[in-house]
């Protein structure tokens, strides 16, 4: 048999082979730039769990813009984000410009210390418009425009994107041919709406990100598999979609460890039992691992209080378990709604919104019970 490359794609940002489930998400944006300025879509905050497709989602709108001519500058809202655009902006200017505008030099970008971060001095935000005007200048007569991106929104980097929001609300008061992407987890994003310099935003078009239809997974795993030159038993794909719980990231590890476990050029069911326990176990080493390690003890205590239940947990049940008032505890379960980690279903109920962390939780229930014991001294 032939060595054939394995065709998944789980890592973090990676476009998998087949995006999934998105298609009417995708069409939204792209027809808000066919539908010109103005039109409600071109400022769209994508959000969602971890692992869900945020970042795959902000490429693959700024490719679908570039093909209808557009230039799309992409960034993540790290410190220094507006010095970092400008000097993209500069370049492209140069490029379709005649000549160059300026020399091309490099921007000092503010450093970040002592826990302090720098807003973009005035000089840096008035070059930033005057490069965003020149770009559109050079654009505009062509009927196309310019594309921001912004991944992983956060308040760490608040004077940024305040600059980057007042600007981006100049240009579109002017009528200009611009839209505007970003991206972030839930409780970064409400964060940000509740400021009071970016309140334009909360107009913006909010996509939130969630789990994709099993019927499209089956579809997409049978479809990478046999592009790629072999095949999946019925009864493997099965387990395969089935095991994926439609979780984006989780599509991807499964695909790739049981790729990776079958031998021959068909993948059975045994490739696929195989396969999975891999795939769960990459899944808590990135995924849960990370998501944990963001949250207080507290957070983690009322999650493992959660896991004890083999459903959707009642949030008094779990306040209980907790030795806490109800009260208390819901300042915690609205916490944990806003970082992505859990969800409301039915009234007074709540369930994991991510696979498998109940499962990685009572797995590790140890190691996490002895850090909140261990912190609450
Ligand atoms: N619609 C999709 N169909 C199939 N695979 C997907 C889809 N969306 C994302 N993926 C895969 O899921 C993984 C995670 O995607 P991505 O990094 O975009 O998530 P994210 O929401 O940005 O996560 P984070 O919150 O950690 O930044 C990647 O391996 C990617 O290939
Ligand atoms: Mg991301």
């Amino acid at each position: 048999m032939a060595v054939r490359r394995n065709p998944f794609k789980p890592t973090a940002g990676a476009l998998p082979p087949l995006l999934v489930g998105r298609q009417d998400v995708i069409d939204e944006f792209v027809e808000s730039i066919e539908d010109g300025p103005g039109a409600p879509g071109r400022i769209t905050i994508f959000t969602g769990p971890r692992g869900v497709g945020k970042t795959v989602m902000l490429t693959e709108v700024a490719d679908q813009v570039r093909q209808l001519g557009w230039v799309t500058i992409s960034d993540a809202a790290t410190p220094g984000l507006v010095a970092r655009m400008t000097h993209a902006l500069t370049r492209r200017v140069d490029e379709l410009g005649d000549k160059p505008t300026r020399p091309m030099t490099g921007f000092t970008l503010p450093g970040v210390g002592g826990g302090l971060t720098f807003a973009p001095p005035p000089e840096v935000v008035v070059d930033f418009r005057g490069q965003l005007g020149k770009l559109l200048d050079l654009l505009e007569p062509h009927g196309t425009g310019l594309m921001l991106a912004v991944d992983e929104v956060h308040r760490k980097s608040i004077d940024d994107l305040r600059a980057l929001a007042t600007t981006y609300q100049l240009l579109t008061s002017e009528g200009r041919n611009v839209a505007l992407a970003m991206a972030g987890l839930p409780s970064s994003v409400s964060d940000l709406l509740s400021d009071d310099i970016l309140t334009f935003l909360r107009r913006a078009n909010r996509e939130v990100l969630d789990d994709v239809p099993l019927g499209e997974v089956r579809d997409a795993l049978g479809k990478t598999v046999t592009d790629e030159g072999r095949t999946i038993t019925d009864d493997a794909l099965e387990e395969a979609t089935a095991a994926t719980g439609g979780y984006p990231f989780m599509i991807q590890l499964v695909g790739y460890h049981v790729w990776r476990k079958a031998d021959g050029d068909v993948i059975d069911l045994a490739a696929v039992r195989a396969g999975v326990p891999a795939a769960r176990k990459r899944l808590g080493s990135t995924v849960h691992e990370t998501a944990l390690a963001d949250l207080s003890a507290v957070d983690r205590t009322y999650l493992l209080a959660m896991s004890h239940d083999d459903g959707p947990s009642r949030t008094g049940e779990v306040a209980k378990r907790m030795d806490v008032t109800p009260f208390y505890a819901s300042t915690y379960r609205a916490r944990l709604i806003d970082a992505g980690i859990i969800e409301a279903v039915d009234h007074g109920y709540v369930d994991f919104a991510i696979p498998y962390l109940r499962e990685y939780l009572r797995e590790h229930a140890a190691r996490y019970e002895m850090a909140a014991r261990h912190r609450k001294r």
